[in-house]
């Protein structure tokens, strides 16, 4: 589970745990790495952004066999109408939500159980197929670029994973704000419904938290 400290990433694995399963999760802070913990899970450090660690965690993984991969992490900077993005904005959403799967996602290669699931938390944001609204254009462009690395990797490893992107619906959490549809109970039930059912021919596909699928 990349990107757990809080929100969706931080439920997926609860309901894991509560599940039975062995869990590998990460957190930026030493607070999420407590609570990860505290959860019966692996914690690793791990900031998406930062080459380094991105870089260590193939031999960190050294030996693991994972059935399932998440990747949560991601932000949304909220810009205003078609105003521009600063460098400091666009840095730092294409660092965390584009740049930092594809540096991590490359280290889990040999880290992956045979027929194993990666899952990317995408947005229907990112769509540009079903696209009927131009707010958060930054955040859109982001989640329609990391769509392009799910997709890519779904063609590199066919035959190896599973790669789907998600939708996860809008979600109760820090950035889904209180008046989202769904508990994060709720999106993270129906998508580990969807993991469980998924088979070779779902691979590098776009997904609803409920399976129903998502144009590009
Ligand atoms: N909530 C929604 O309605 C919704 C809708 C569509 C898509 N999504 C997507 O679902 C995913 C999870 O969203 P959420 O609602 O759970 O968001 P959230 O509550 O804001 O949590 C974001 C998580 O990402 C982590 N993160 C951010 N930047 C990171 C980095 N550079 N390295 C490592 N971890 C990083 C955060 O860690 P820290 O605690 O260290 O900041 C936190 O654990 C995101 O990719 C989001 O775009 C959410």
């Amino acid at each position: 589970m990349i990107g757990a400290s809080r929100g969706i990433g931080h439920e997926f694995v609860r309901q894991y745990r509560a599940a039975g399963w062995q869990v590998t999760a990460t957190a930026r802070d030493p607070a999420g790495l407590e609570a990860l913990k505290a959860m019966g899970a692996t914690a690793l450090a791990l900031d998406v952004a930062d080459m380094e660690h991105a870089s260590r965690l193939a031999w960190q993984l050294d030996g693991a066999a994972l059935d399932v991969v998440v990747h949560a992490a991601g932000v949304l900077l909220r810009t205003p109408g078609m105003e521009p993005p600063t460098d400091e904005q666009f840095d730092a959403t294409m660092h965390a939500n584009v740049l930092g799967p594809m540096r991590v996602l490359p280290q889990l290669a040999d880290a992956l159980a045979p027929g194993a699931t990666l899952a990317v938390l995408s947005s229907r944001m990112g769509s540009i197929g079903g696209r009927s609204s131009s707010s958060s254009w930054l955040y859109r462009a982001s989640k329609a670029a990391v769509n392009s690395v799910l997709k890519d990797l779904s063609l590199a490893w066919a035959g190896k994973a599973i790669c789907v992107a998600f939708h996860p619906g809008w979600v109760q959490t820090a950035m889904g704000g209180p008046g989202a549809d769904l508990t994060p109970e709720r999106s993270v039930s129906d998508m580990r419904g969807v993991i469980a059912r998924l088979t070779a021919a779902d691979n590098g596909r776009f997904l609803n938290h409920d399976g129903s699928p998502i144009d590009w």
